[in-house]
């Protein structure tokens, strides 16, 4: 365990340590080189130094006793992900007499045998957001993977003008992020309690569900979650270990025909963002001032097939047309105001391709941020969650799609996958404008 690994926890840990204490970076590199004594000359046995030496001792043992019981799950490797590894919330938080506990597994959408791959950061969220009420509904805390797999076409560092070139086929290659690199756990956590499964909580829940025997652990397949709360062979466990479906977890809300049981909005997780990214969007919501935020989203949106007779065909027919520069000038016109701050966030690649909107419109992107953005932006993952509280932020939000009848959007193509296909439409016709 000498790696590069173990040299990024000291710093991290520290943080958790009060302020005015060395780092255990620099304890240990006082006492290797014996510098303590020399800038303390006068008092080499002052109770400060003591006490800092006992701090850092204790902290040294703190910190060999977190690096065993990390659990990252198969396949995610120590090594290529050193630079993300986020350190396990070892803050011991004792679980409450009360506390009772829910597991769905170590990783979203894929509890099943068929893990090879993962998609994209909203269908996750989708699924982590079924998970969370399945909780609520049941006042269990929820024990969270620690680690969000991430879909390598979206795993570029960077601008998100150049994913999503490849087809959802591609094999997922070993590949993730720390969960509370994404999230604010502890904000998640006013609203529905969360651990994280490799945290000290859930080690001595675990292991004191093995000493409770009968009423320790319940392992569950295919019980609603109101037999879960109702039957008191599981409401009693303190810990419902559930499998949930093996396609994807959010599967276990679908077609649930009962408004009743949704419980979180869709903009709990976009707003439950880490501390990191939401500090980085405020700055940059400042930067821009009073603005439009445009999200446009073309790449693996466009995709045609062709027919059997050779015509290429689209889910989206008007998309491609209603996404180009000078059909976004036209469709915005009557909402925003020439000379207005347009915030354009896109997968599309081209180099310049939103540059005619200039003629009309201040233009932004989360690439004119780069000094804001680097030094905290790791994947894409994180890069579309800090874009999306900068739409979020917006004065007006034009989204692609029509997804319902108040919002505004690019294109008269609704969301849902229609599955018919379309012939594109690239005309102007109908359109006055
Ligand atoms: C929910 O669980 C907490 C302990 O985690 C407990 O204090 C509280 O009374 C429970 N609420 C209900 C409505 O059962
Ligand atoms: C992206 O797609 C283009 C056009 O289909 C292709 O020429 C190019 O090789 C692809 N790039 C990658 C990295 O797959
Ligand atoms: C939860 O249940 C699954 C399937 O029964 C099992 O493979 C897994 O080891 C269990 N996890 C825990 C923490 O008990
Ligand atoms: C709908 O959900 C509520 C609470 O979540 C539950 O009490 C009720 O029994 C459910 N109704 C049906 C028909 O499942
Ligand atoms: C952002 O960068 C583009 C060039 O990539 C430039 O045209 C534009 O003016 C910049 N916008 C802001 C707000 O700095």
């Amino acid at each position: 365990m000498i790696s590069r690994t173990s040299w990024h926890l000291p710093n991290k840990i520290c943080r958790h340590v009060s302020p005015p204490l060395p780092t255990l970076q620099s304890a240990f590199h006082s006492m290797a080189i014996q510098r303590l004594p020399k800038s303390k000359e006068k008092q080499p046995r002052s109770p400060i130094l003591l006490l800092t030496l006992l701090i850092a001792a204790i902290g040294i043992l703190f910190l060999l006793s977190s690096l065993r019981p990390i659990y990252y799950g198969t396949g995610f490797s120590l090594f290529s992900s050193a630079k993300e590894m986020v350190v396990p919330k070892n803050r011991p938080r004792p679980y409450r007499a009360s506390e009772k506990f829910l597991y769905w597994g170590d990783r979203i959408d894929c509890p099943g045998k068929h893990c090879d791959s993962c998609e994209g950061l909203g269908h996750q969220e989708s699924s982590l957001r079924c998970a969370l009420e399945e909780a609520m509904f049941l006042n269990r805390t929820f024990v969270m993977p620690s680690r969000m797999c991430i879909n390598p076409i979206h795993n570029t560092k960077g601008i998100l003008h150049q994913s999503e070139n490849a087809t959802s086929e591609e094999r997922w290659a070993a590949s993730s992020c720390g969960m509370d690199s994404l999230y604010d756990l502890d904000l998640m956590s006013n609203t529905i309690p969360v651990i994280l499964d490799n945290s000290e909580t859930w080690h001595e829940a675990l292991s004191f569900s093995m000493k409770l025997g009968s009423r320790g652990i319940a392992h569950v397949a295919g019980a609603s979650r109101s037999d879960l709360k109702e039957k008191s062979q599981y409401s009693n466990m303190l810990v419902i270990n559930r499998t949930a479906s093996p396609l994807s977890w959010f599967m276990e809300c679908k077609d649930r025909n009962n408004r009743s049981a949704i419980m979180l909005p869709y903009s709990f997780l976009p707003s439950m963002a880490s501390k990191k990214l939401r500090d980085s969007a405020e700055k940059i919501k400042e930067l821009l001032g009073d603005y439009v935020a445009i999200h446009v989203r073309r790449g693996d949106k466009l995709k045609t097939r062709k027919d059997r007779h050779g015509v290429d065909r689209s889910l989206h027919p008007h998309l491609d047309r209603d996404t180009r520069p000078e059909f976004i000038l036209c469709r915005i016109s009557t909402w925003v105001p020439p000379g207005h701050m347009l915030f354009i966030a896109s997968n599309e690649r081209k180099p310049g391709f939103f540059s005619p909107l200039a003629i009309r419109y201040k233009l932004a992107y989360s690439s004119n941020y780069s000094s804001i953005l680097d030094p905290v932006i790791e994947n894409n993952y994180q890069l579309f969650m800090l874009e999306r509280l900068i739409m979020m932020g917006a004065k007006t939000f034009i989204k692609t799609f029509k997804e319902d009848d108040t919002g505004l959007s690019l294109t008269d193509d609704p969301k849902k996958n229609t599955k018919t296909w379309q012939i594109p439409v690239y005309t102007e016709a109908g359109k006055g404008c």
